[in-house]
This record gives C-alpha cells, structure tokens and sequence, in this order.
C-alpha cells in the first residue's frame, strides 16, 4: 500500500554519502565531517572535490582540480551577445536561471551523461556561473565586463568581477567560508528537484536548471533576501520587539527561522552568527547585527519551545550585506554554492538511478457525465 506524507515529510527517497543531518542535535556534515571544521580550515574548492569524489584531495589533485575550474572561468565565445540581451531591470535569479540554461546551447553534446560528461558540465557551470553573475550585475549597472582572473579562487574572483578590484583577505575568506557552508544539505528541495529531472536521464543543465527554481522560492534560498528586506523594515533596535510579535500574532513566517528538518540550532547559522559579528563591527555595521541579535532573542523567547531556531539564511544576510553584495544577488551567491551539491547529487543519482514517480490520493469525483456547453 502506499504511503501517504504531505510534502514528502520524513520520506527517504534516496541514498546519499554526501551530506549527513541529524535536525535533533544540531548536526550537518559532509561526507562525515563537521560542516564547522570545514568552515575553519577548508576551501570552496575542496570542498567540492570532497562532494564529488567522497574523499578530502590530495595536494596535486586539489592542485589539478582547482587549476581546470579555473581554465573554465570565460562564458563561452557568444555568449555575451545573450547576457547582453536581458533587461536591465531583470531579477536576477531569472537571469540566472535562463543563463544558466543557456550554457547548455554551447555544448557541443548538452545529452551526454556518462560520468565523465557529467564531470565536465558540473565544472563548466559552476565556473561560469559566478562570471554570468558578476557580469550581468556590470551590464545592469552600466559598466564594463570585469574579465574573469583564473589566478584567483571561485570567492575572490567572483568578488573581483562584480567590483572591479580585487576584494581584501577577510571579505574573500568571508565570501569562501559562506559557500562552504551553502554547498550541500541533503534532499532538500532544490537538489531534489535536481535529482527528480536527472531521473528521468534528461541532463545536468536541466537538473540545474530546476534546481535554481526551486531555490528562488522564499521559504527556500530566497530567504536570505527576506531577512535582509525585515532587517531593513525595522528602524531601530527598540522597535524589534514589536515586529516581530506583531508578524508572530498575524502568523506571518519571520524569514530566516524554521527548518523542516532542524529542530534544533542550525551549526550553520551558529558558524555565520559569529561570522556576520566580526563583518559587521569592521564594517559599521554593528547596528545590523545588533538588529539580528535581538529579532533572535525575541524569537528564542516566543518560539523556541517549538524547535524554531536561526537557519542559514538569517546570518547570512547579514554577512552578504557586509561583504558589499547588492540585495538581490544574495540567492544567486547561494546557487554559486549548491551548484557544488547539486552536480554531486546528480552523479550520485546517476550511479545508481530509479525514476522518481511519486503518486497522487485522488479526491476528486468519478463517473461524472459530460455536460454539453449549452447546459453548463
Ligand atoms: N516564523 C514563525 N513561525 C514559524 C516559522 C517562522 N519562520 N517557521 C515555522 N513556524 C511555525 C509555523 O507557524 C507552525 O506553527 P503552528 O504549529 O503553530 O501552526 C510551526 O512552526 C511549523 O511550521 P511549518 O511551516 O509547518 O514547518 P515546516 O517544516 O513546513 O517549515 C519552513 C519549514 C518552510 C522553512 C518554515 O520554517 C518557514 O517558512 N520558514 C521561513 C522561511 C525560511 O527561512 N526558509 C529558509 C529555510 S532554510 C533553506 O531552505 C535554505
């Protein structure tokens, strides 16, 4: 007989040895280990090779791994004629979303799925993407196109091509450590969005593809954005409290809080918290932080009790905003990361693949007569 779970809710629909989560006690790692040790001594880009082969890297092969990411940095020849077309005024997670798609239009063969081809895309799409980013932000804002600087990582070259200059060590540790802590969480709904479309041997654009559009959702990666937007709606710290009652008697969610599967502190949010402190007293923006701090407490007092805790949106909007990135780049910069977890969901789905096909508890009537369009 089948199961019946709204939303999918505790069903296991897949295997993975990438990331694991224990939402009671707090607990995310990958491929076994603690999401804060990664965030202290990793990389981005090792922590991408972890994802995709199980394994921390070598010396060389990280060597190797990260100088062919980088040979890949440039959008295709004619590629710009495309970023070129979209509107100034564009979202940009829609521009993302049709940009991205239209990688696949410069592969010589978008179909392939044989691991090695799987392989070459992820590395494709995940080094183009922060340079379509980055350049549509430019072309937006009437300036030249920052060319991509492959002797730079994934984070600091993002930040270079979005600013023109190159960004200081504490901002492009800040921007490296949030991609680290963005870049896999399970069967969350982008990548299982991602997973369900590879299922059906489509291919890794379209997976990504889906993926972003399920992110851009605000109870999803568009969080982020939805903090920032409260954080901006409150004047002072004195009018915190109010808010956040007056949206809690109104049952409005208060973006940044709540997690399907965390019932206790998300590590992720405790590593940005500390992070987002230390960015916003460099930065002037201790008011902001201060702001954070208190819509916390304010929640820990009315909803705690229910297993409401900070997840990774809430801090991080913050650290974005002290990293210097615009509002609406703050979903797009978590694509950057989970592109990493979704082309190693899609291999690993690959390796062992069953079509996703859930079923529906039909409720509707049955045997009903066809009424004619004169006597309806
Ligand atoms: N603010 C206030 N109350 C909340 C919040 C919140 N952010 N989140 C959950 N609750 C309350 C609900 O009102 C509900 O209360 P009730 O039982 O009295 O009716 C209870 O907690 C359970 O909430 P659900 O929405 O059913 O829980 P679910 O597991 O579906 O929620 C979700 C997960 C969607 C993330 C939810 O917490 C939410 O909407 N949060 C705000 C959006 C957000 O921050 N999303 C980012 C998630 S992390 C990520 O995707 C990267």
């Amino acid at each position: 007989m089948p199961t019946y779970a709204k939303g999918l809710e505790g069903v296991i629909a897949a295997d993975t040895k990438m990331s694991y989560i224990d939402g009671e006690q707090g607990v995310l790692e990958y491929v076994g280990i603690p999401i804060g040790e990664l965030a202290s001594h990793s990389t981005f880009e090792e922590t991408v090779f972890l994802l995709w082969n199980l394994r921390l890297p070598r010396k060389g092969e990280l060597e190797s791994f990260t100088a062919d990411l980088r040979s890949r940095y440039e959008v295709p020849a004619g590629f710009e004629s495309k970023l070129l077309q979209m509107p100034r005024d564009a979202r940009p997670m829609h521009v993302l979303r049709t940009l991205v798609s239209a990688l696949s239009l410069h592969d010589t063969n978008p179909d392939a799925n044989d691991l090695a081809s799987l392989r070459s895309k992820a590395l494709n799409i995940l080094a183009r993407t922060p340079t379509i980013l980055a350049y549509y932000h430019r072309f937006r804002s009437g300036l030249p196109f920052v060319r991509p600087d492959p002797s730079l990582s994934i984070a600091e070259n993002f930040l270079y091509m979005l600013n023109g200059r190159k960004p200081t060590p504490t901002m492009a540790k800040a921007m490296d450590v949030c991609l680290v802590l963005h870049a896999d969480h399970g069967l969350n709904n982008s990548t299982f969005s991602a997973r369900v479309v590879i299922s059906t041997l489509s291919d890794m654009y379209s997976a990504i593809v889906a993926a972003i559009g399920s992110l851009k959702g605000p109870l999803h990666g568009g969080a982020n954005e939805g903090v920032m937007v409260m954080l901006n709606e409150i004047p002072n710290l004195e009018s915190v409290e109010k808010y956040v009652l007056d949206k809690l008697a109104k049952k409005d969610k208060i973006m940044g809080f709540g997690h399907r599967v965390y019932k206790a502190y998300d590590p992720r949010a405790a590593h940005l918290q500390s992070l987002a402190k230390q960015l916003a007293q460099d930065t002037g923006n201790a008011d902001l932080y201060a702001k954070s701090k208190k819509i916390e407490d304010v929640m820990g007092q009315a909803v705690a009790a229910k297993g409401i805790y900070p997840n990774v949106d809430f801090y991080s909007a913050t650290t974005y905003h002290c990293i210097g990135l615009p509002l609406d780049l703050f979903t797009p910069v978590f694509v950057i990361a989970r592109i990493g977890g979704w082309a190693g969901h899609v291999i690993e789905q690959m390796s062992d693949n069953r079509l996703y096909r859930p079923t529906t508890d039909y409720t509707g009537p049955h045997a009903q007569a066809y009424v004619p369009m004169d006597k309806r």
